[in-house]
């Protein structure tokens, strides 16, 4: 029952849609004043009365009935108060039956929505500054699904320039097939980074890397095998990391996939008049929209990471008829997303609305943060080990007879690092700190596993929750049921505003709710209606969670 909709309907004002109206009305931040309230101010412009007054005349004309309680105006507001055993008995009712469902909804079916995410670098490490991509990338996935709409996940690789070339002069000077099959990422990175230190002493290095990434775009066997060699191990080494984060793509199309569509780009935007030259360079000249030209050929002839994201557009627009096209990328790249969809609005693709650079802040350690030439990062790979040992730590000390502790150290690691990524608004920088993310206090995931934890523990004691018809609530019981109630509402949210950390804040706010009302109310009670409630509202809590952590790929453990 959506309730919000229920007074949209009930309530009849002139001038305004139902939606409109259903937009003003807003849920209260304390449940006491009323679950509903509408702001009238909203209204006085069409109905041409002070608010107060818009208030009062509309709660005066409003009759109460099974669903809604009480209409009263207070200070311009509108507050409705709904029959909240009527609403807490049917909610419970439909989170049993959904289970695994509960907060799904279809409102995107038929839509398909193209996510850009993680989207390493081949040959590079997978460092730290990758996990907010990742994470919120694969959440936003999980999140549209979860809503009914089609989600093609793509690992949009950095596997062209002329790095490759750079490593290939590197490699034959300083490495081995074996050397890089056993040492792998880390040995791709010794030699990348030993190249910087010797360029700089002998530049002639950097003519012979162009030539082999020339030969690398023109096919040269010898070239492309040790390029695929590169990306082979690089993609078996991340695909251990996606495994630990549940992470998953539909599409590894690269930079490089995109070699062979960029000169009809290229083609169409010379016919559109749109492409200038500039010291040998061919650009698209964005001065009219302020911003510096967005660069499509160098003067050699050779394509840049613009071109090929305005190809890859097109491509994705052609083969999967996207609605919405995301891109989770740093904040750093603000303009490159600004003025290639810029260039795809001058082509005159429509769809150039569609485009959403999905921007997030930085994350680095306590100790500062880092780059990779230099070598010195810090790989998430190391981080997540980090926190998975020290997980394991945790629960040795705590709980030492807990069986599978390998496995739930595990969860609670990796879920920790997951969710301290996903904690806060995408957009804010975040200093990662290990102590923080493991903490079984605060805002973290230790807390919200162990909430699930301790409904299960509940459940295993009390068995099957039967009839409680008639019960009467207390205010702790119904708090945990209105934030029950908020959930579906907050997917979508997050859905709407490509933000996960809603979902995030929901799990604590659920948890936190549950974990006063398991404080000030005995579940395991004498009175059986009140123990069936209770009961019920546990598994409740349970499912929700569960489907919340679920959506953020993090893992729920049975016991902690
Ligand atoms: N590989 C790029 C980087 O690490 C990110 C690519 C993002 N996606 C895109 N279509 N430009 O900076």
């Amino acid at each position: 029952m959506d309730y919000k909709k229920y007074v949209a309907e009930k309530l009849n004002i002139e001038g305004l849609s139902k939606e409109e109206l259903y937009g003003f009305i807003e849920t209260p931040p304390n449940t006491e004043m009323g679950d509903y309230a509408l702001p009238c101010f909203k209204l006085a412009k069409i109905m041409r009365r002070p608010p107060v007054k818009i208030a009062e005349d509309l709660a005066t004309a409003f009759t109460a009935d099974e669903y809604i309680s009480s209409c009263t105006a207070i200070n311009g507001y509108l507050n409705f108060k709904i029959n909240r055993s009527g609403f807490a008995f049917s909610l419970l009712d439909e989170i049993l039956k959904a289970g695994d469902n509960y907060g799904s909804a279809n409102i995107g079916a038929g839509k398909t929505v193209c996510i850009d995410y993680s989207s390493i670098n081949i040959a590079k490490p997978f460092h730290i500054g990758h996990l907010s991509t990742t994470v919120i990338g694969s959440a936003l996935c999980k999140i549209f699904r979860f809503l009914g709409y089609k989600v093609v996940g793509i690992n949009h690789l950095g596997d062209y320039g002329t790095q490759f070339g750079k490593l290939i002069v590197a490699y034959k000077r300083w490495s081995s097939e074996e050397a890089v099959i056993k040492d792998r990422l880390k040995e791709l990175t010794r030699i990348y980074v030993k190249y910087h230190d010797e360029a700089k002493l002998d530049p002639s290095m950097d003519d012979e890397a162009r030539r082999y990434f020339k030969l690398i775009e023109d096919g040269d066997a010898e070239s492309n095998k040790l390029f695929e060699l590169f990306k082979k191990i690089t993609l078996e080494e991340v695909e251990k990391i996606y495994k630990l984060l549940n992470v998953t793509f539909d599409s590894y199309a690269g930079e490089s996939f995109y070699n062979d569509k960029m000169s009809p780009i290229v083609d169409e935007l010379k016919e559109k008049g749109l492409i200038k030259v500039s010291d040998g360079a061919s650009i698209v000249d964005l001065e009219e929209y302020g911003m510096p030209p967005c660069l499509i050929l160098k003067s050699d002839g050779s394509t840049l990471y613009a071109t090929r994201d305005i190809a890859a557009a097109v491509y994705r627009k052609n083969t999967y008829d996207f609605d919405k096209c995301l891109y989770v990328v740093a904040y750093q790249q603000n303009l490159h997303f600004k003025q290639f969809f810029k260039v795809l609005e001058l082509m005159g693709k429509d769809w150039a609305k569609d485009m959403v650079h999905v921007a997030y802040g930085m994350v680095s350690l306590e100790s500062g943060s880092m780059s990779t030439r230099s070598g010195n990062v810090v790989l998430l790979e190391d981080v997540l080990n980090t926190t998975i040992e020290k997980a394991y730590k945790v629960i040795e000390e705590k709980n030492p007879n807990l069986p599978d502790k390998d496995k739930i150290a595990k969860s609670v690691g990796t879920g920790a690092v997951i969710f301290g990524a996903l904690c806060n608004n995408k957009i804010k920088d975040i200093v990662f700190s290990y102590d923080r993310v493991l903490s079984f206090e605060g805002e973290t995931c230790p807390y919200v596993q162990y909430t699930v934890a301790r409904c299960n523990s509940v459940i295993n004691k009390c068995g099957e929750a039967g009839n409680y018809d008639g019960v009467e609530m207390n205010a702790d019981e119904y708090e945990v049921i209105s934030v029950l109630g908020r959930f579906s509402d907050v997917v979508k949210s997050a859905a709407e505003k490509y933000e996960p950390s809603l979902v995030t804040r929901y799990c604590l706010d659920l948890a936190t709710v549950f974990n006063k009302f398991y404080i000030g109310c005995k579940i395991a009670c004498e009175d059986e209606k009140v123990r069936n409630f209770r009961l019920a509202i546990t598994k409740a809590v349970k499912i929700t969670l569960t489907n919340a952590l679920t959506l953020l790929g993090i893992d729920t453990v049975e016991q902690m």
